[in-house]
């Protein structure tokens, strides 16, 4: 049997490897482009806003990240972004589907139009469809990849106030696990990452400050005494990136301190732990 410090001993973790991030520009992909090129990856940001895509790439260096212009929810986009990544490092080895939006006009169902609901389905939905897709597709010939989407903790709960963005989260999962079942028998791995909330520019369309989401998550959070970093976040997402999954397929790995598991006020019982326990 191979020993587990011979397989996780790799400083660089993912040495060698070839990956294309939606959504990079910001946020959560942007932080996970970094946490990706420190471990050894050769990168591509895929994103639509060029503006912040390029210094990035910039600072990351050019014989390690290179930026694609690539709107997601469309389909010669994300196929174009797949080809030009295999053409100029000879293959894909990781697919992360991150881009994604909240869509603010849209947040409750009685007050939301039909074509707000379709444009938060298809950056979400669509988006993390066509990536898995054509990601898919260039992976076949080695017969290996890890392919991940950024759903949410709103991909197991709902919220009254996010109908499309709980609708698009809750339809990874089916996404996900169809992918995970169609494409495993080719040694591609398909799975989620699902963060509680963290402070990026989508979140903050809440209408809080940063201080105050994070202080509010804390409140409500299972876990105390810890709040969420996007480095908690960014290294879930290395790994599922890395070898070291290699033999997970079909998880929504949920990076929540266990907000979604339930509330430990909601028991049938009247019970309390006393706070000194
Ligand atoms: N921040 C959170 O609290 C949180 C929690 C759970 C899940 N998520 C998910 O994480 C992912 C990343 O979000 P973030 O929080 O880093 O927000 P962010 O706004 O910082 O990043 C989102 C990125 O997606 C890009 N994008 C949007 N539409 C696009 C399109 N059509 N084509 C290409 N790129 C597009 C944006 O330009 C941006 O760079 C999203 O899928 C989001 O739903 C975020």
């Amino acid at each position: 049997m191979q020993s587990a410090s011979l397989l996780f001993s790799a400083a660089k973790r993912l040495e060698g490897k070839v990956a294309l991030i939606t959504g990079a520009a910001s946020g959560i992909g942007k932080a996970t482009a970094k946490l990706f090129a420190h471990h050894g990856a050769r990168i591509v940001i895929a994103d639509v806003q060029d503006e912040k895509g390029h210094p990035l790439c910039s600072a990351l260096g050019p014989s390690v990240a290179s930026y694609d212009h690539c709107d997601v929810t469309n389909e010669s986009d994300v196929q174009q972004a797949v080809d030009a990544t295999v053409s100029h490092h000879g293959k894909l080895d990781v697919m992360f589907n991150n881009a994604g939006m909240i869509g603010e006009p849209c947040l409750r169902l009685l007050e939301s139009e039909k074509s707000d609901f379709e444009r938060v389905v298809a950056t979400n939905l669509v988006g993390s469809y066509l990536g898995t897709k054509h990601a898919a597709r260039a992976m076949l010939p080695q017969r290996r990849g890890s392919i991940g989407i950024t759903a949410s903790v709103a991909s197991v709960i709902a919220s009254m106030t996010l109908v499309a963005y709980t609708c698009s989260k809750h339809a990874f999962l089916g996404l996900m696990k169809s992918a995970a079942l169609e494409l495993g028998r080719f040694g591609i791995r398909v799975n989620c990452v699902s963060p509680y909330a963290l402070p990026t520019p989508l979140a903050m369309e809440f209408g809080m400050g940063e201080e105050e989401l994070s202080a509010n998550m804390e409140e409500h959070a299972t876990l105390k005494g810890v709040r969420l970093k996007a480095e908690d976040v960014t290294e879930a997402v290395v790994y599922l990136a890395s070898d070291e999954s290699r033999y997970l397929n079909g998880l929504n790995l949920l990076v929540d301190g266990g907000f979604s598991t339930g509330k430990p006020s909601h028991g049938l019982f009247r019970y309390s732990i006393p706070d000194n326990m």
